[in-house]
């Protein structure tokens, strides 16, 4: 096991660890957490797939460990949001050069809704889309074509445009117990030691 490698499968460069391929200061990715692309260099993520994600702005992208982001998710910030409060959608901010206004209002031209924070063991499935200031709960499951605009609670599943509960992923006693066994904290050697009881699914013995 070596998690600071970039292609966790032998032969296979459309799976990256993710964590191993960003270099900006406004993501960080939790360790074994996966990002898969089969259209784009997975090791792109960062272009491709975050959004209008401008320095200027500052926000940030937070993504725990051992989550899966299939091929085509989506983060979207802030900078593509045009600022509600003036009376046009045109981003005159941004052109100050051409309309004579001070160089440092740019961020006016936009609505600041904040981070995007992932939790740990989120699933994110093809080509979802995760909207600016949303939060999403350890072990929750965005599906297919999700357009994600509010947080979702964790180990809930939601799908649609936009994106609702469709079901929880467990009993709300085995979710209790998963939040604070918070098995993704552990040590490698003991998460490898209890491996058969996550996945057959058996809470009791953990
Ligand atoms: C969301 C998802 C996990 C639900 O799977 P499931 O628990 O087996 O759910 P079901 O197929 O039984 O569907 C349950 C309900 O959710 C709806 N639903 C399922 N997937 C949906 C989606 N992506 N968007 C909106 N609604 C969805 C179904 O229509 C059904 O609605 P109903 O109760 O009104 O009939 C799954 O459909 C999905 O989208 N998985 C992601 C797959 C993916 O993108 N993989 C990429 C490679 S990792």
């Amino acid at each position: 096991m070596d998690a600071t490698k970039i292609y966790p499968r032998t032969g296979d460069h459309q799976i990256v660890y993710l964590k191993n391929v960003i270099d900006s200061t406004q993501i960080s990715v939790g360790d074994y957490t996966i990002y898969n692309d089969f259209y784009n260099d997975p090791c792109k993520f960062q272009e491709n797939n975050v959004l209008y994600q401008y320095p200027i702005n500052n926000d940030h992208l937070i993504i725990g460990k051992y989550c899966s982001i299939a091929c085509g998710a989506k983060f979207m910030f802030t900078s593509g949001n045009h600022a509600k409060q003036s009376l046009s959608s045109y981003s005159f901010p941004i052109f100050f050069e051409e309309w004579d206004l001070p160089a440092n209002n740019i961020c006016k031209a936009w609505d600041n809704k904040g981070d995007i924070i992932i939790g740990n063991d989120v699933w994110i499935g093809y080509e979802a889309v995760i909207m600016q200031g949303v939060t999403i709960g350890d072990g929750a499951v965005i599906g297919t074509r999700a357009l994600v605009t509010k947080d979702v609670p964790p180990y809930t599943i939601v799908g649609g445009v936009p994106a609702k509960e469709i079901k929880k992923r467990y009993s709300s006693n085995t979710i209790d117990k998963l939040m604070q066994l918070k098995w993704w904290d552990w040590p490698e050697s003991k998460v490898k030691a209890n491996l058969e009881n996550i996945m057959s699914g058996c809470i009791e013995k953990l």
